[in-house]
C-alpha cells in the first residue's frame, strides 16, 4: 500500500473507532447494533479463526473496498483480539483475500468464474482454498459492493462462531431493490417514528457530517440494504429545491461507498409549490418540462440518484386524479423524466378515494388492476403487505400477482405503528415470512408473493435514540428486514438465531430462550390486540392502545367499520354476501378465504361475520375462542418476562441492555392486559355472554377503559394509569 493510502486507511479506521466508541463489557448502550465484534468466546473457535486469518490481502483503495477493509480490520481486531495486518499480496498461510477480478490480480487468477457468474452484480463468493500453496480464504465478487457484502457475511460467520473449514458460499440477493423508507420530515420529526428525531440534520448539512451517518450506512450494508428514501411519503416539496439537494448530495456521498443509493419522495404538486407553475397536471407540457429539468438538476449533484417514491391521491396528498388523470399518467410523467438516467418511480398503491368506500381494503386493487400494462418500464407499484395498513395480521394484498405486466414492490413497516411501537416486543420476521410465502395462485400453485415482486421497502424504525430503534429488541426487525430482503427463503428462526448471537451472546443459555421469545412475540401481539383476523382496533390517532369502540370522523378509519360487532356476532363479511372482497383473489385462494370450512382461523373475522355462539373448526364457539386468544397473548408476555428475567441469574446479558428490555417487557405485560380487558369487555357488551369463572377478571369496567385519556404526545403514547405493573 502507498504510504498516503496507509495513512488514509489508518485514519479511517480511527474515525470508525471514534464513531463507534470503545466497547467495554457491562456498558452496552445498543449503539453498535449487531456489529459489536467482541472477542470470540469459544476457545477452540478462536484458535481456529486465528489460524485461518492472519492477514488481509486487498489491492484496491477504491472507497467501497476501503469500507470493506476497514470493517474487516475493525471486526477481526475485536473478534480475534489482535491486529490483522493488511498486505498487498499473499505472503503467508491465513491470507484473507478480498477483491474483484478487476481490482485484484490474485482474485483474477483464481478459478472462480462459475461462482462469480452465479453471484451476479451484487453477490459474492466466500471460499476456503489454497493460493500459491498457502491456505487462504477468499471474499470475491464482480463488483466492489459485493466484496463489502461478502466481508460482512464472513464477519457474521465469525460473530456466530460458525466453522470456516470447507467454506464455500455463493450468495446473491433475490430482489433487486432493498430499501429503507424513512418517514422523516424536514423539521426533524418522524411520522410514526418512535426512536427519537430524524437522523438527518438538515440545518447542519452539507457542512457537518454526523459520524452516525456512516454507522447507519454500515448497518444497512451489513444486511444488504441498497437504497434509502430519505423523506416522508407525506412529502414536502422543499426537499427538491437546490438548497436541500446539496444536503441530500452530502448524505449520498457518505452512503455511496456502502452501496446505498438515495431516493426522495416527490410531492406531486411540487411544480406549483416550488416551480411557480399554475398546475401540476401530468399531461401539461410545462409540467413535463419542469420535472425533466428538475431531474436533470438532481442528477447533476447526485449522479447515482435512485429515483422517486410517490404517495398520490391518498390521505389528502395531491395527485394526478386532481386533474382527472390516472395513476399511470402521474407515474409515467416522473418515469419519463427519470428514464434517461436510469432512475425509477416507486408509485404507492396505498390509496384512499375521497368517498368512503363500502370496503376500504378493496380500493387499491380496484384502482390499479385496470391500469396493468399502462405504466412505463421504470415504474414499480409499491404495495403494502396487506390490503389495509400494516396490521398485526392481514391476508396478503390481492394486488400481488394481479398485475402481471407491471413490476411490483412490497412495502412493510419495520416501525411497528400498530404493534406496540417502540415498546412492545414483536419480532416481525415471522410476519414477513408469512406474507412472502403466501401463495397467490396467480400463475398456478407456487405463485408465492415473493415471486411477484422485484423489490421490498421497509418503513424504517431508526432515529436519534442512542440505540437507534427505541429498544435493542427493535433492532432485530431492522436486521431481519435486510436479511429477508436479501434472501426471502431464510427462516425467521435462523435470522433470530444469528441476530441474538451477534447482538447478545453465543451462549446457548441466551440463544435458546431469546430465540423462543422472538419467535413467539408477534403472535402474542396478534392475540392480545386483534386475534382471529380482527384489524384496526387501535385508539384513534396514536394507534397504540385499544380502541375497538372508535367511531366518528371518516368511517373507514374507525374501529367499528372494521369489526362490525353487533348482537349477532363479529367480523367483516367479505364474501359474496358482504363486500365480496374475496373476488380480488385468484382461485383457489378466493374460495379458500370465502368458505367458513377452509378460511384460516387466524383470518376468520377478516373475511366473515361470525355468530358469537357459532362453533369454529376447533370445536369452540367464537366467544370461547376469542377469550382464549386474548388470554394467550397476555400469558405469552408473562412467559417472555420470566424467560428474560432468568437471564439475570447468570448475568448473561450486560446490565444496561438487560434492564431496559426488562422494563419494556413489564410495560408490555400491563398493556397486554389493558388490551385484553378493554377488548373483551367491549365485545361482551354485544355478545352478552359471561366470562368463565376461572377467567382472569378485567381490572376495571368497560367505561373506565373508554374514558381513559392518554397523554397527547403522539410519539410516546403511554398511559400512566396502565403502566406500573408488578
Ligand atoms: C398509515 C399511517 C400514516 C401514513 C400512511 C401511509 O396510515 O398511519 O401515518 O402516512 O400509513 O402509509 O401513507
Amino acid at each position: 500500500m502507498r504510504p498516503s493510502a496507509l495513512v488514509a486507511f489508518l485514519f479511517s479506521g480511527f474515525v470508525l473507532f471514534v464513531a463507534v466508541g470503545p466497547r467495554t463489557l457491562g456498558a452496552e448502550d445498543g449503539y453498535e447494533l449487531w456489529l459489536r465484534y467482541p472477542l470470540v468466546g469459544d476457545a477452540a473457535r478462536l484458535a481456529e479463526y486465528r489460524e485461518a486469518i492472519t492477514q488481509v490481502v486487498a489491492a484496491s483503495d477504491a472507497p467501497t473496498m476501503q469500507a470493506a477493509r476497514d470493517e474487516l480490520v475493525t471486526g477481526l481486531g475485536g473478534l480475534l483480539g489482535r491486529d490483522t495486518p493488511v498486505a498487498g499480496a499473499v505472503s503467508q498461510d491465513g491470507a484473507l483475500v478480498v477483491g474483484t477480478p478487476a481490482n485484484s490480480r490474485v482474485v483474477a487468477a483464481l478459478p472462480l468464474a462459475d461462482a462469480l457468474r452465479q453471484a451476479g452484480p451484487e453477490g459474492f463468493v466466500l471460499r476456503a482454498m489454497a493460493i500459491g500453496g498457502r491456505r487462504a480464504i477468499v471474499v470475491a465478487a464482480n463488483r466492489d459492493v459485493g466484496v463489502l457484502y461478502g466481508a460482512f457475511d464472513l464477519l457474521r460467520l465469525l460473530q456466530t462462531e460458525s466453522p470456516l473449514a470447507g467454506l464455500d458460499v455463493v450468495s446473491a440477493p433475490r430482489l433487486r431493490l432493498r430499501l429503507l423508507d424513512h418517514w422523516d420530515n424536514l423539521d426533524g420529526t418522524v411520522e410514526r417514528g418512535y426512536a427519537g428525531a430524524s437522523l438527518w440534520e438538515w440545518a447542519r448539512l452539507p457542512d457537518s457530517i454526523n459520524p452516525r451517518y456512516r454507522d447507519y450506512a454500515r448497518a444497512n450494508a451489513s444486511v444488504g440494504i441498497n437504497g434509502v428514501v430519505l423523506t416522508n411519503v407525506n412529502a414536502n416539496a422543499l426537499i427538491l429545491t437546490a438548497a436541500y439537494l446539496v444536503k441530500v448530495a452530502a448524505l449520498a456521498r457518505v452512503f455511496r461507498p456502502y452501496g446505498i443509493k438515495v431516493y426522495l419522495t416527490a410531492r406531486f404538486s411540487a411544480p406549483i409549490e416550488i416551480g411557480g407553475l399554475s398546475t401540476a397536471d401530468p399531461l401539461d407540457s410545462g409540467v413535463r418540462g419542469w420535472w425533466a429539468a428538475k431531474v436533470q438538476e438532481i442528477y447533476r449533484v447526485i449522479p447515482d440518484f435512485g429515483g422517486f417514491l410517490v404517495k398520490a391521491n391518498s390521505e389528502g396528498q395531491p395527485g394526478p386524479q386532481d386533474y382527472h388523470r390516472t395513476h399511470a399518467d402521474g407515474a409515467n410523467l416522473l418515469a419519463d423524466a427519470l428514464a434517461p438516467r436510469g432512475g425509477v418511480v416507486m408509485w404507492r398503491a396505498f390509496v384512499y378515494s375521497s368517498d368512503v368506500p363500502s370496503d376500504r381494503v378493496m380500493q387499491a386493487s380496484d384502482e390499479f388492476v385496470p391500469l396493468d400494462g399502462a405504466f412505463r418500464r421504470n415504474v414499480l407499484i409499491q404495495v403494502k403487505n396487506g390490503p389495509l395498513d400494516f396490521q398485526p395480521r392481514e391476508p396478503f394484498h390481492p394486488l400481488f400477482g394481479a398485475m402481471p405486466r407491471t413490476p411490483l414492490m412490497m412495502e412493510v413497516q419495520i416501525t411497528k405503528e400498530y404493534l406496540g411501537q417502540d415498546t412492545h416486543l414483536a419480532f416481525l420476521a415471522p410476519m414477513w415470512e408469512e406474507v412472502l410465502r403466501a401463495d397467490t395462485y396467480a400463475r398456478g400453485p407456487g405463485s408465492t408473493v415473493a415471486k411477484q415482486i422485484q423489490g421490498i421497502a421497509g418503513v424504517a424504525n431508526v432515529g436519534t435514540d442512542r440505540d437507534w430503534c427505541g429498544s435493542v429488541m427493535n433492532q432485530a426487525n431492522w436486521y431481519a428486514f435486510g436479511r429477508l430482503a436479501w434472501d426471502h427463503t431464510l427462516l425467521s428462526a435462523a435470522i433470530a438465531d444469528e441476530w441474538i448471537r451477534m447482538t447478545f451472546s453465543n451462549d446457548p443459555r441466551v440463544v435458546r430462550p431469546v430465540t423462543a421469545m422472538l419467535l413467539a412475540s408477534r403472535e402474542a401481539v396478534v392475540n392480545y390486540m386483534t386475534p382471529q383476523g380482527l384489524a384496526h382496533q387501535m385508539a384513534r390517532g396514536s394507534h397504540y392502545g385499544p380502541g375497538p369502540w372508535v367511531t366518528g370522523g371518516r368511517a373507514d378509519q374507525t374501529s367499528i367499520y372494521f369489526n362490525r360487532a353487533d348482537s349477532a356476532g363479529l367480523g367483516f363479511d367479505r364474501t359474496a354476501t358482504g363486500s365480496n372482497a374475496v373476488r380480488q383473489y385468484a382461485l383457489p385462494a378466493r374460495s379458500r378465504f370465502a368458505s367458513r370450512d377452509s378460511v384460516p382461523e387466524n383470518l376468520l373475522l377478516w373475511f366473515h361475520h361470525v355468530g358469537w355462539r357459532e362453533r369454529l373448526r376447533s370445536g369452540r364457539t367464537l366467544w370461547e375462542a376469542l377469550l382464549r386468544h386474548y388470554q394467550a397473548g397476555v400469558d405469552t408476555v408473562r412467559w417472555m418476562r420470566r424467560t428474560w428475567d432468568a437471564l439475570a441469574i447468570d448475568a448473561l446479558v450486560d446490565p444496561e441492555r438487560f434492564h431496559r428490555v426488562q422494563a419494556l417487557l413489564r410495560i408490555q405485560e400491563a398493556e397486554a392486559r389493558w388490551w385484553r380487558d378493554a377488548s373483551v369487555l367491549y365485545w361482551q357488551s354485544f355478545s352478552h355472554l359471561p366470562l368463565p369463572p376461572d377467567y382472569e377478571a378485567p381490572a376495571h369496567p368497560l367505561d373506565w377503559y373508554r374514558q381513559l385519556h392518554c397523554p397527547p404526545d403522539p410519539r410516546k403514547p403511554r398511559c400512566p394509569a396502565i403502566a406500573g405493573a408488578p
